[in-house]
């Protein structure tokens, strides 16, 4: 484990940030979590694509460009000598006095974290995962990748109490999102959905990539928002993020579906997911 703040390195426990950063205060910042495979980023130009437009968005400049991130990141990793690692990149707005006003000057905070990836097990995978609906009580920026989390944190939480693996959210005239730390697609009637990229979920690097797994497999696929109704009719649920990959669904609030368990096509995206990113 590494940590790199601010152009400082060294462990966890030493690595210290001023009470006043608006990062603890207010929730003011965002982030990435990267995956490393074989000592190697995968899409870490996607993960800094979408770090800068996520900054855009909360009107925060970035001071670093996209080459500074990736080197002071391969340094860390490098110097970690984890070869299946986790990065967490955050930025926050900075340092200064508690005020909902920030002055424009304000020197951003970066926090670089290396971790070996976290066991994941494999039964998940074999023998599917249960969900729970949630319904969709977070803003109306949820394409921004904030640090900012209290609502899916929560979302989170009441899943694990439930013994599910995921919370999903659903607004209220049915429509599915995404879940409370993935995206979720189901495949029905010959074709792979997943809610569109816009302002109502997080534009995930895994689910761009599952997208071209599907486009590599003339598999048909759509970006168009589906119903909570459709997918607990679906052949095959699953969610997508970078961590998990992707993990079949199926249970949804305590029923069974897509046939209760994992289905060929999830497996066959998964397959071809691994082969393109090598
Ligand atoms: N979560 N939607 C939300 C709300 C997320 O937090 C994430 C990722 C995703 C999937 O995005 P990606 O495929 O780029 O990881 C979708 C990260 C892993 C986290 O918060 O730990």
């Amino acid at each position: 484990e590494l940590v790199y703040l601010n152009g400082w390195t060294g462990t966890f426990d030493e690595a210290t940030i001023s009470v006043n950063d608006r990062g603890f205060n207010f929730g003011d910042g965002i982030y990435e979590v990267v995956r490393v495979y074989e000592s190697r980023l995968f899409a870490m130009d996607d993960h800094l694509d979408r770090l800068e437009r996520s900054a855009k968005a909360i009107d925060l400049d970035l001071p670093w460009q996209k080459q500074e991130l990736t080197a002071i990141t391969e340094e860390l990793l490098a110097e970690s000598g984890i070869s299946e690692a986790m990065v967490y990149i955050q930025v926050s707005r900075g340092t200064a006095h508690r005020n909902h006003i920030y002055n424009e000057e304000i020197k951003p905070n970066i926090l670089v974290t290396v971790r070996s990836v976290p066991e994941r097990s494999p039964a998940m995978y074999q023998n599917g995962v249960k969900l729970i609906t949630q319904p969709e009580f977070r803003w109306q920026m949820c394409h921004v990748k904030s640090i900012s989390l209290l609502g899916n944190v929560l979302a989170k939480n009441r899943a694990h109490r439930a013994g599910a693996a995921e919370a999903v959210f659903v607004h209220p005239d049915g429509t599915v999102t995404e879940c409370s730390a993935s995206n979720i697609f189901i495949y029905s009637n010959g074709q792979l959905l997943t809610h569109p990229a816009d302002n109502k979920i997080l534009a995930g690097i895994t689910r761009k990539h599952v997208l071209a797994a599907a486009e590599s497999l003339n598999l048909p696929f759509a970006e168009k928002p589906f119903k909570i109704n459709e997918l607990m009719k679906a052949e095959e649920v699953f969610f997508t993020g970078t961590i998990v990959e992707l993990v079949p669904v199926v249970e949804v609030d305590g029923q069974s579906v897509a046939g209760g368990k994992p289905g060929p096509v999830t497996a066959k995206l998964h397959q071809e997911f691994t082969s393109l990113r090598k």
